[in-house]
């Protein structure tokens, strides 16, 4: 459970915090980031003027769903690449950007053509490993990996933004008229969700839920609606499909987003701390049963609760965008900006044993 703290520790706590992270950061790009082979610095050749934005082609639509890539520079700013889909561009590619998903098992509809020496070649993922198949043959093929894990090479998350200078007012609570939400439209047990199922389903004997979404017949929200319910809940269950490493995702953005507490389930409290302050979430593990947690949160009285937001005067929590389209074009930003800056030679050589593997 976390207990209260003072300003001054909390900001002890977040400087130690970010220190303790680069050293794990250090150490994780050493020792388990999937070997790359660095000789010396790739010299790039002279195949674009230097003033040139590179270009970057996206082989696949990400399971068919196309957008703008404009929305790279209007929403995130970045716009130092040339994002392409004509794949009649691929020989003056600078990186290549493969959706894991939309690879054929047979890799018969990756590029024929021979790879330019240049060329780096993208591997895109944002799912849990338990929803992903696994073609064989991914070994030693990509140059760069783009996921949600902390150690990919170009890591897609929602993160908390330091803020230049202490926020000196107090943050006003909306309005809430709901203790408990959770929206859910996957409760499908093949994607992993029988833990989250199991514990909702203790949960709710000992304290009432409000449910949106298609998984139990609630509610559905418009995009509209989104930041707003979840505002009017005192609590929203941010409780991941399945448990994985780093797998933490927009379920807890959300409330933090909204000014709502996040009680989350996914892999253990420590890894949340890696990217969160320690107490702007309840963890579900900080209990040893549902009812503990549900007297928990029908008891707390408004100074403790208060707390929970004590971390909004050190960062801010900056909303993601909503429509499934928009869910993979910030990765492919990402990329964009990523293959403008990185000149270095790269090979992913255990890309499965990385990805399947090294996971909780
Ligand atoms: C794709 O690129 C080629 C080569 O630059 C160009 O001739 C062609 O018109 C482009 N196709 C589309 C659909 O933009
Ligand atoms: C959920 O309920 C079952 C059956 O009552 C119990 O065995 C289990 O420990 C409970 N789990 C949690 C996390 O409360
Ligand atoms: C990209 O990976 C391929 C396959 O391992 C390798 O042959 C190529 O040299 C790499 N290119 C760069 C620019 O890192």
């Amino acid at each position: 459970m976390s207990t209260p703290v003072s300003k001054k520790t909390f900001s002890l706590r977040v400087t130690a915090a970010i220190g303790l992270i680069g050293t794990i950061l250090a150490f994780v790009l050493y020792f388990k980031a999937p070997s790359h082979v660095c000789p010396p610095r790739f010299a790039q050749e002279e195949y674009r003027h230097p003033q040139e934005k590179p270009i970057v082609l996206v082989w696949f639509w990400p399971l068919g769903i196309q957008f703008d890539f404009k929305i790279c520079s209007t929403h995130f700013h970045i716009d130092s690449c040339v994002l392409t889909d004509n794949r009649s561009l691929y020989s003056q590619a600078e990186g290549v950007i493969f959706f894991q998903k939309d690879i054929d098992k047979y890799l018969r509809n990756l590029p024929q053509d021979p790879r330019p020496a240049f060329q780096k070649w993208i591997w895109f993922h944002v799912e849990s490993p338990k929803k992903t198949a696994t073609p064989p043959g991914l070994d030693n093929l990509f140059n760069l990996t783009l996921s949600y894990r902390r150690d990919a090479d170009i890591t897609v998350r929602n993160e908390l933004t330091i803020r230049k200078t202490e926020l000196k007012e107090d943050f006003v609570l909306p309005k809430k008229d709901k203790l408990v939400c959770w929206i859910v439209s996957n409760k499908n047990p093949k994607t992993g969700t029988a833990v989250r199922e199991q514990y909702y389903r203790n949960l709710s004997k000992h304290i009432e839920i409000h449910m949106f979404g298609r998984a139990y017949g609630g509610h559905i929200l418009s995009y509209d609606e989104y930041y707003s319910t979840i505002a009017s809940c005192k609590f929203y269950l941010s409780f991941e499909n399945s448990i994985h490493r780093d797998y933490i995702t927009e379920k807890v953005n959300g409330p933090l987003v909204a000014g709502t507490v996040p009680v989350v389930l996914g892999p253990p409290r420590e890894n949340y701390e890696q990217f969160l302050p320690a107490d702007a979430f309840i963890h579900e593990n900080d209990f040893p049963d549902a009812k503990s947690l549900a007297d928990f949160l029908l008891q707390m009285n408004d100074e403790a609760y208060g707390r929970y937001f004590e971390w909004r005067k050190f960062f801010t929590a900056t909303p993601h965008l909503l429509a499934t389209k928009n869910e993979f074009i910030y990765p492919i930003c990402l990329a964009c900006d990523h293959i403008s800056r990185d000149k270095d030679f790269h090979v992913v050589q255990n890309l499965y044993e990385w990805y399947f593997r090294e996971q909780n």
